[in-house]
């Protein structure tokens, strides 16, 4: 029998304290100290990092989760996402090592959610392929690339002059009723079939017209590849806050991963998204609301000193991944509502200065009848345009300079009254060009018919025609191109150019039209 000596002992206790697995799991246990308005304080949570996820035990065992915010000396700040009404003083409240998810995949397509993730419309549970965290690291620059694929809103006045390239940020900024809202929904429904996964964020808005946005998506079969993720006015702030940050990641969960689920990559393509945060004033107002009850202190115009960074955190997340990574892309249409069409208040100057250009909605164009009520001079683009195809080139650079020539004249023209016939001219031309800029909701105008449209502008064909006119001719030229000449529109789209042929073809496609049109309808 062998000897048992301290040596074997200690070899046998070793064998079996090695068999032992244990993984320490760290939670900190607090307590509620002050619950109300959807803020708690909590103590003895010394460890809880800023934006995690805690769990707060409630009465009967209820699990409300929340977000911690301000990490004070001797107390930790957190606004509540659920049932605020079952948490009371002295609950638990857990850390979870975690920052809040939510989940994506296929199924949300076509569906309401609410910032959690959780649909809202009634039609049942949505399986999740995956889960984003509503915080994510924005990619750096060599994880990108330049922007080079349009997204065509079909809207006249903003392809072919502040157009948008996938991967952009492009803010929608107006007062209120200037049609902000119709910009974005145009889009979504001029997307169909365009390969583009849109996301409607509506952040404190009235439910209703939330319920009315769906139900236009939905009449023109634009839900089929639309999420609406909606918190309303009657939500809570916290939620509202969250709102942008969830829908901006459950469209990242496409952009990132392939039609397989598996992460993207040069051999599995990415997805792209359109994400519309609709509006980011309301968000703004939700996240004073919650920091002012937080008790952080107010800065200018009393929203909290990071309001900067939390909107650039979230645009910064918009981009066109490299080909590496898949070449997907997370455009962004934030919305924004000025006050009397204040645009050097802070929220409006801070997205502004965020994005990559803005279109600037004026409310007395829109009463004067120009809808969209687009102010083509002080809206941009700095980065669409290479995203537009050629043709757009070709005609739109010399609408922007009619556009500009005639704001300019139009001024002085009020005064004079005997103008030279090339001030006349151009007077003429201008009126002309901002009426063919009008256009009505849910008629999106697919690329060719706009370079076309703009054509006819430049070469004349509408100085002589009676401005009333110029839309319902637009229109009927349209048709008659779309039955007589399909194969030069085809080959506008094909050329990505108006080749010289084409032009020629076009001239005299629009002149026989013009000579059957009748002005007076
Ligand atoms: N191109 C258009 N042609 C005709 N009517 C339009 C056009 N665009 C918008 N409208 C109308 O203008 C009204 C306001 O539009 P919309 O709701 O989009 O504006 P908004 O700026 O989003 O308003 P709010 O500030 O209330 O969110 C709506 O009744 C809409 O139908
Ligand atoms: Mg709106």
């Amino acid at each position: 029998m062998a000897e048992i000596t301290a040596s074997t002992i200690d070899a046998v206790l070793q064998r079996q304290l090695d068999a032992i697995k244990t993984t320490v799991e760290s939670r900190e246990v607090g307590t509620v100290i002050q619950v109300g308005d959807g803020i708690a304080r909590i103590d003895g949570l010394k460890g809880a990092m800023a934006g995690e996820l805690l769990e707060f035990i409630g009465g009967e065992g209820k699990t409300v989760f929340g977000l911690a915010q301000n990490l004070e000396e001797d107390e930790v700040g957190a606004v509540l996402l659920g049932d605020v009404t079952s948490i009371k003083e002295n609950d638990q409240v857990r850390t979870t090592g975690r920052i809040v998810e939510v989940p994506s995949g296929m199924g949300f397509l076509g569906r309401v959610v609410n910032p959690l993730g959780e649909p809202i419309d009634g039609k049942g549970p949505i399986t999740a392929d995956g889960y984003r965290p509503v915080e994510f690291r924005a990619p750096g620059v060599i994880e990108r690339q330049g922007v080079n694929e349009p997204v065509q809103t079909g809207i006249l006045a903003i392809d072919a002059m502040i157009p948008i390239g996938r991967g952009q940020r492009e803010l929608i900024i107006g007062d209120r009723q200037t049609g902000k809202t119709a910009i974005a929904v145009d889009t979504i429904i001029n997307s169909k079939g365009k390969d583009l996964i849109c996301i409607y964020v509506a952040i404190g808005q009235k439910a209703s017209t939330v319920a009315t946005v769906v139900e236009t998506l939905e009449r023109y079969g634009a839900m089929d590849y639309t999420i609406v993720v909606s918190a309303t006015a009657s939500d809570s702030a916290p939620l509202q806050y969250i709102a942008p940050m969830a829908g901006v990641a459950i469209g990242e969960y496409f952009m990132y991963n392939g039609v397989d689920g598996k992460p993207a990559s040069e051999s599995n393509p990415g997805r792209h998204v359109l994400c519309i945060y609709d509006d980011l004033s309301k968000q703004a107002v939700a996240y004073r609301q919650m920091s002012l009850t937080l008790r952080r202190p107010p800065g200018r115009e009393a929203y909290p000193g990071d309001v900067f960074y939390l909107h650039s955190r979230l645009l910064e997340r918009a981009v066109k991944l490299s080909a590496k990574n898949g070449s997907g892309s997370l455009t962004a249409l934030p919305v924004i509502e000025t006050q009397a069409g204040d645009v050097s208040a802070y929220i409006p100057t801070n997205v502004i200065s965020i994005t990559d250009g803005q279109i600037f909605l004026q409310s007395d164009l829109f009463f004067q009848g120009q809808r969209p009520a687009v102010n083509v001079g002080i809206s941009v683009s700095r980065v669409g345009s290479s995203a537009q195809i050629k043709a757009m080139k070709q005609v739109a650079g010399s609408l922007r300079l009619d556009l500009a020539a005639y704001r300019e004249l139009q001024a002085f023209a009020q005064f004079g009254s005997d103008l030279d016939k090339a001030t006349q001219d151009q007077l003429n031309r201008g009126a002309r060009m901002t009426e063919l800029l009008k256009q009505g909701r849910y008629v999106p105008m697919p690329v060719e018919e706009q370079v076309v449209s703009i054509f006819s502008g430049n070469e004349g064909f509408l100085d002589d025609l009676p401005v009333e006119s110029i839309t319902r001719f637009r229109e009927e030229l349209l048709q008659n191109l779309r039955s007589t000449k399909p194969e030069l529109l085809k080959a506008i789209i094909e050329e990505k150019k108006i080749s010289d042929e084409s032009a020629e073809a076009l001239k005299a496609g629009i002149a026989s039209f013009k000579n059957q049109f009748s002005v007076e309808g």
